[in-house]
């Protein structure tokens, strides 16, 4: 049986030390999309009336090496970025520092999506969360939806699940259209049955979500309020075979009630 989180590890923890600047161009438009997006995607910020004065927590889950967490970093308290690839971490917690922003930006290696997670995630710190983001991740994981349930019972009442990812194909073929450096291109799900890490295909579980598929997804996770979806006019440009091309992200956002 293929540990799926394990292929999605190694490939990350040799891809991190590069990432940024292979992707820089993806990088720099989620930074600015986020931005941008702020004041819909939540209201509780420190310069907002709903959250001026208070703590305002965000948890980037799959965080890589924070893009979503360095873009609105300025306008929370706290911002706990996670991955299992450490190399991943490492490369967070260097941004956050490079930022001035290690104070209140943390990085930490572990699996939130296990069977069984350490105790020492289950404290306040990692817990009650206004704000959780996945960015370009939920389709690296084996089971989206049972994802989303144990994001979503980290959030505060309330609280906003913010997801970036890439907008399920209308139609595809089969074969071998898998291999861009980022890797996707179907609107489904599959299991290959051969591995091989330099391949980021086998990273990838889910190719894209339609915006159907995003509402199902939140509220199968209790996220039933609030749901806000749109398409970016700008895609993410990413890399096949050394040559550019471009992928449709969306951008999600509901609540917990
Ligand atoms: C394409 S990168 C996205 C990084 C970052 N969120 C961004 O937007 O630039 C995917 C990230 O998901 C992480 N990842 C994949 N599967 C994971 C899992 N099951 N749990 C936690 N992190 C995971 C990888 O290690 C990698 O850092």
């Amino acid at each position: 049986m293929i540990d799926f989180t394990e292929v999605n590890r190694k490939y990350f923890d040799q891809l991190a030390t590069t990432y940024q600047d292979r992707f820089a161009r993806a990088v720099k438009t989620i930074t600015e999309q986020t931005q941008q997006h702020r004041l819909w995607l939540s209201d509780r910020w420190t310069d907002t009336a709903a959250g001026q004065g208070q703590e305002v927590k965000m948890l980037e889950y799959a965080c890589g090496p924070g893009t979503v967490s360095m873009a609105l970093a300025p306008f929370l308290t706290n911002v706990v970025g996670i991955d299992v690839a450490s190399n991943m971490v490492d490369e967070y917690n260097r941004n956050a520092q490079a930022a001035g922003l290690g104070e209140k930006v943390t990085g930490h290696v572990a699996d939130l999506l296990a069977e069984s997670v350490p105790a020492e995630f289950s404290g306040p710190e990692f817990n009650d969360f206004d704000v959780v983001t996945v960015s370009m991740a939920l389709h690296h994981f084996e089971h989206p939806d049972q994802a989303l349930k144990r994001l979503a019972a980290r959030l505060k009442q309330g609280g906003v699940c913010y997801i970036i990812d890439l907008v399920a194909q209308a139609s595809h073929g089969h074969g071998d259209d898998h291999g861009h450096d980022h890797g996707h291109s179907h609107g489904h799900t599959h299991r290959r049955q051969s591995l091989d890490l330099d391949d980021a295909a086998a990273t990838i579980k889910t190719h894209g979500f339609s915006r159907a598929d995003m509402l199902n997804l939140f509220e199968d996770a209790g996220l039933t309020v609030g749901f806000e979806h749109k398409v970016l006019s700008e895609p993410l440009e990413l890399t096949k075979d050394g040559k550019a091309i471009t992928k449709t992200v969306f951008i999600a956002r509901a609540q917990r009630v």
